[in-house]
C-alpha cells in the first residue's frame, strides 16, 4: 500500500482530494509542545517525539527535486524533513493559490515515512525579500522597503508595511487551511514562520512610519516583559534601533503565526541568523530584528503564539556552539536546532543539544541536489559526512520515543569533544561523569611501553555523548568516539562503584538488556566507538 501510494504520487496521479478521505487513519491529536519543570516535549501523535531532522537545500522545494532528498534522509536515519514552502511558489498571481507542490510533498513524505517541518519563506528569507511573489517585489508603494537613514531603499521589506503583512498573512493562512484540509494525520509537525528575519547593516526602518513609531514610548507589553520604561532610546540605549526593529518584526510575525494557528494550531517557531555568542552585538553587524540570543525576551513578549526561538548554527567553534545551546535552552524556550552546518565536525553537537533537552536537530543541506553551502557546511556529502550524522541518529532511531519521554521527565546532560581535545565532565547527584577522547577501547594511550598509535579520530573533531539520569544511580548513555567514565563525585558517600553496564534497547517502553559489559569492556571506561549502542549504567555503594 505504502509503495503503491508512492508510485501514484511520483506519477502525479494522486488526486488532491483531502488526504483524510483517502487514508484510513482517524484524525490524530495535534502536535504540540508541552513544558513541565523547565523541560519540554514535542508531542507527536500524543507522545513525546525526538526530531532526528535534516533540512533540504533552499531550491529543492519543487516536485521534480524531492526525489533527491529521501535517500539521504534514509541513510541518515532521519525521521523529519525541514523544507521550504515559498510564498512566491504558492501565490504567483495575487489571490490565486497553488498548493500542488505541498500535496506532492505530503504524499512523498508519507510514502517515505517522514514527518515534515514546513519553512514559510515569506516577507523574510535570510533578511531579504527574495521569496516574495513578483507582484510584491515590483510594488514598493504597497509593499514598502525598509529605508536607510538617508532615505534609500534597503533590500528588506519594512516591518511596518501593513499591506505586506496582510498579504503574507493571507498566504500563510491559505497554507494552514490546506494543511487543515489535507493533513489530518499531521505529517507536518511544526511550521517555521519566515526564515532568518531582520536586516543587516541598517538596524531599523528610518522611513516616516518607522520614525514616528520610534519617537513613541515603548509598548506597555514590552515594558511589562522587560521592566524598561520610556522611549526606545531611553529604554535600550545603543541597542534602541535594534530593539525597536526586533519588536516590530516580532509583532509582525506574531500576527501571521496567530492567524495560522487559528486555522490549525501546530507548533510554530522562528530561527535566528546568529550574532557572535558572547558579545552584545553591533546593531549594524547583526541581523537586526531577528531572534538572536540577547533579544529573546523581546520576541517572547511580542510573539506569544510562537513556541520557541531557535539558533541556526554555522559557527563550528566548540565553545561558541555550547554557548548558543545554553542561551536558547530555557525554561520558557524549548531548545531546537533547526539548522546546523552539515560538515562532519557539526555532527558531534547533537549530543550537547539533546543533553540540553533539545526537541529536534537538523543539519542543513541534506540532499543529492548537487548544491553545497561550503564553507558554512560540507564541501560534498560523501558517506563519511553523512555517516557522522547517521551514527547518533541510528543510535536514537528505534528508541527516540523513549529518549524523548525520559528526557522530558528526568535530568539530562551531554557534551562534545572541545576543539582543544580536552576532557569534559559533569556532576549528576553522587556521580561524576566524564568523557575523554583519543583512547582505544582497551588500555590507555599513555601506556608508553606499548606506545600505541593514535586512534583514527584522535585529532579529528569527532566524539560526544549524552546521558539521562533515570534515577539517582541509573543513567541511560549514548555516544560515539568517546571514553566515558562514571565515578563517585568529590564529597559523595564512600565506596561508590559502577555496578552494571547493560547494553540494550527499549521494547514497548521498557528497557531490555541484551548483554552486560564487563571485563575488557569496562576496565578502561565505557568506550563508545562507531556502533549504534545504547547503555544503561547502574552505580551503587557497597557496605
Ligand atoms: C541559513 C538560512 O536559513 C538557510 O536558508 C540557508 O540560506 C543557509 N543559511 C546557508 O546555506
Amino acid at each position: 500500500m505504502k509503495h503503491y501510494r508512492y508510485l501514484l504520487a511520483t506519477m502525479g496521479l494522486l488526486l488532491s482530494a483531502p488526504i483524510h478521505a483517502q487514508e484510513s487513519d482517524a484524525a490524530k491529536p495535534l502536535p504540540k509542545i508541552e513544558s513541565r519543570n523547565g523541560r519540554h516535549a514535542l508531542m507527536v501523535d500524543g507522545a513525546p517525539f525526538l526530531m532526528l531532522g535534516a533540512q533540504a537545500n533552499n531550491a529543492v522545494n519543487y516536485p521534480d527535486f524531492l526525489h533527491t532528498i529521501w535517500p539521504v534522509l534514509d541513510q541518515m536515519h532521519a525521521n523529519t524533513l525541514e523544507i521550504p514552502v515559498a510564498w512566491q511558489q504558492v501565490e504567483p498571481v495575487e489571490g490565486a493559490f497553488d498548493f500542488s507542490y505541498l500535496q506532492t510533498l505530503l504524499d512523498q513524505a508519507r510514502a517515505h515515512e517522514k514527518r515534515l517541518v514546513l519553512l514559510w519563506f515569506g516577507t523574510w528569507k535570510n533578511t531579504g525579500y527574495a521569496y516574495t511573489p513578483d507582484w510584491v517585489k515590483l510594488d514598493s508603494k504597497r509593499f514598502p522597503r525598509l529605508k536607510t537613514r538617508t532615505g534609500e531603499d534597503h533590500g528588506v521589506l519594512s516591518a511596518h508595511g501593513e499591506q505586506t503583512l496582510a498579504a503574507d498573512r493571507r498566504a500563510f493562512v491559505k497554507m494552514m487551511e490546506y494543511l487543515r484540509d489535507h493533513d489530518a494525520q499531521n505529517t507536518v509537525i511544526m511550521v517555521q514562520v519566515e526564515n532568518e528575519t531582520g536586516s543587516y547593516r541598517v538596524p531599523r526602518d528610518y522611513g516616516a512610519e518607522g520614525n514616528r513609531l520610534f519617537a513613541q514610548p515603548i509598548p506597555p507589553a514590552l515594558a511589562k516583559a522587560t521592566g524598561k520604561r520610556g522611549t526606545w532610546s531611553q529604554a535600550f540605549g545603543a541597542q534602541a534601533d535594534r530593539a525597536f526593529n526586533t519588536w516590530y518584526t516580532a509583532i509582525y510575525v506574531e500576527a501571521i503565526a496567530k492567524a495560522g494557528k487559528a486555522i490549525k494550531p501546530l507548533p510554530m517557531y522562528v530561527n535566528a541568523s546568529l550574532a557572535g555568542p558572547s558579545n552584545v552585538p553591533d546593531p549594524t553587524g547583526v541581523a537586526s530584528g531577528g531572534p538572536q540570543q540577547d533579544v529573546l525576551d523581546i520576541w517572547k513578549a511580542g510573539a506569544p503564539s510562537l513556541e520557541l526561538q531557535a539558533p541556526d548554527i554555522y559557527d563550528g567553534k566548540s565553545a561558541n556552539v555550547i554557548q548558543y545551546l545554553d542561551k536558547y535552552a530555557r525554561a520558557d524556550n524549548p531548545l531546537m536546532v533547526p539548522e546546523i552546518g552539515n560538515a562532519r565536525l557539526f555532527a558531534r553537537y547533537f549530543y550537547p543539544a539533546i543533553g540540553r533537552g533539545a526537541i529536534g536537530f537538523a543539519p542543513f543541506g541534506m540532499d543529492r541536489s548537487g548544491y553545497y553551502n561550503y564553507p558554512l557546511g560540507a564541501k560534498a556529502l560523501d558517506d563519511k559526512v553523512i555517516g557522522a550524522f547517521a551514527l547518533p541518529y541510528e543510535m536514537l532511531d528505534s528508541i527516540m520515543r523513549d529518549w524523548a519521554r525520559l528526557a522530558y521527565t528526568h535530568p539530562t546532560w551531554g557534551g562534545a569533544k572541545p576543539d582543544d581535545g580536552s576532557s569534559i565532565s559533569t556532576i549528576m547527584g553522587n556521580w561524576k561523569i566524564s568523557g575523554e577522547w583519543g583512547q582505544w577501547q582497551f588500555g590507555m594511550k599513555e601506556w608508553t611501553m606499548f606506545n600505541p598509535e593514535p586512534t583514527p579520530t584522535a585529532d579529528e573533531p569527532v566524539g560526544g555523548f549524552a546521558v539521562i539520569q533515570l534515577s539517582p544511580d541509573e543513567f541511560l548513555l549514548v555516544g560515539d568516539h568517546v571514553r566515558v567514565n562514571f565515578e563517585p563525585a568529590p564529597g559523595s558517600p564512600p565506596n561508590g562503584i559502577m555496578l552494571r553496564a547493560e547494553e540494550g534497547r527499549f521494547e514497548n517502553g521498557r528497557w531490555v538488556m541484551s548483554r552486560l559489559w564487563n571485563g575488557d569492556q569496562t576496565d578502561y571506561g565505557l568506550n563508545l566507538t562507531d556502533l549504534p549502542q545504547v547503555l544503561k549504567i547502574t552505580m551503587s555503594h557497597y557496605r
